[in-house]
C-alpha cells in the first residue's frame, strides 16, 4: 500500500513549508556545476506541486532564496533568477489548470526588475484560482520579517492607532508577509542537514518538523505522502498531556 492510499482524509495538514536544500551537492556528487542541481531542483518543485494538489492541500510553501542567498556568485543568482523567470512563465497554464494561485512572501522589491514583473504578472493572473496557494518565499529571511512587523507596530503605536496592552500574538502574526495564510503545520526540509535556517521562525512555532535524508532533486511526491502519512501519527499535544486530548 503507498502512502497516499493510507492517509487519513480527516487529518491533512492545511499548509506545508518546505526548505529545498541540496541542489548543490546533489550536483557536484554527480561531477556537474550546481546550476544543474537548482534546474533539477524545478523538476522536485512540480512534483511537490502535484502531489499537494493530488491530496486537496491548501496552502504550500517553498524556500526558494534566502536574504543570505544573495552573497552566492553572481553567476548563480542570475541563474537562480532566470530559472524563476522561466518556470513561472512555463508553468502558468499548469497553475491555471489546476487551480493554484501564486504568492510570494520576502523582500521581493530586492529582485531583479524583470523578476519582479514575471511574478506579479503570475500573482495577477492566479489571483482568482481557489485550489492550492503556492507562496514562494524570495529573498525572504523571517528575523528581517518580524524586525518589519516590528517597526510596522511600533509605527501604529507612536501614531496612537493602536495600544500596546492590544497588541497580542494575532497583532504579530497579522503584519508578517504570512498574515493571510495558517500558520504551517508540517516543515519539510531535506539534504539531511537539521537546521531551519531562518525559515518562517515565528509561524512554525507548532509545526512539526521532518528532515529528509535526500537531496532536493530526488523529492517527489511519494515523499511529500510520507511526510503527511507520518505527520498523522504524530501526537500534536500543543502543550497538554496525551490524556487530555
Ligand atoms: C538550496 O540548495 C536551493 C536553493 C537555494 C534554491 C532552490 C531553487 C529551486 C529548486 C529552483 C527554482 C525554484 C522555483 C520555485 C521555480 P543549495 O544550493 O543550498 O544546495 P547545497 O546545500 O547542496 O549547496
Amino acid at each position: 500500500m503507498s502512502f497516499k492510499e493510507k492517509l487519513n482524509s480527516t487529518q491533512m495538514p492545511q499548509h506545508i513549508a518546505i526548505i529545498m536544500d541540496g541542489n548543490g551537492r546533489w550536483a557536484r556528487e554527480k561531477g556537474e556545476m550546481r546550476v544543474f542541481g537548482h534546474q533539477n531542483g524545478v523538476s522536485a518543485v512540480r512534483e511537490a506541486l502535484e502531489g499537494a494538489v493530488e491530496i486537496g492541500l491548501k496552502y504550500l510553501t517553498l524556500y526558494a532564496f534566502s536574504t543570505e542567498n544573495w552573497n552566492r556568485p553572481e553567476f548563480e543568482v542570475n541563474a537562480l533568477m532566470e530559472l524563476l523567470v522561466n518556470s513561472l512563465n512555463e508553468e502558468l497554464p499548469t497553475f491555471q489548470k489546476n487551480n493554484i494561485r501564486v504568492n510570494c512572501i520576502g523582500r521581493t522589491s530586492d529582485l531583479p526588475v524583470h523578476c519582479q514583473a514575471t511574478l506579479q504578472d503570475t500573482i495577477d493572473q492566479t489571483k482568482d484560482n481557489l485550489g492550492c496557494t503556492l507562496t514562494l518565499a524570495l529573498s525572504y529571511g523571517s528575523r528581517q520579517e518580524i524586525l518589519e512587523a516590528t517597526k510596522a507596530i511600533a509605527l501604529k503605536v507612536k501614531n496612537n492607532q493602536l495600544a500596546i496592552e492590544d497588541i497580542h500574538e494575532d497583532t504579530i502574526s497579522q503584519h508578517l508577509y504570512t498574515h493571510d495564510m495558517p500558520d504551517p503545520d508540517l516543515l519539510i526540509r531535506t539534504s539531511g542537514e537539521e537546521r531551519i535556517s531562518n525559515y518562517m521562525l515565528w509561524q512554525i512555532a507548532y509545526a512539526e518538523l521532518f528532515f529528509l535524508p535526500i537531496m532536493w532533486p530526488e523529492f517527489s511526491r511519494e515523499h511529500l505522502f510520507e511526510c503527511i502519512y507520518y505527520f498523522q501519527n504524530r501526537e500534536r499535544r500543543f502543550g497538554k498531556t496525551s490524556e487530555q486530548l
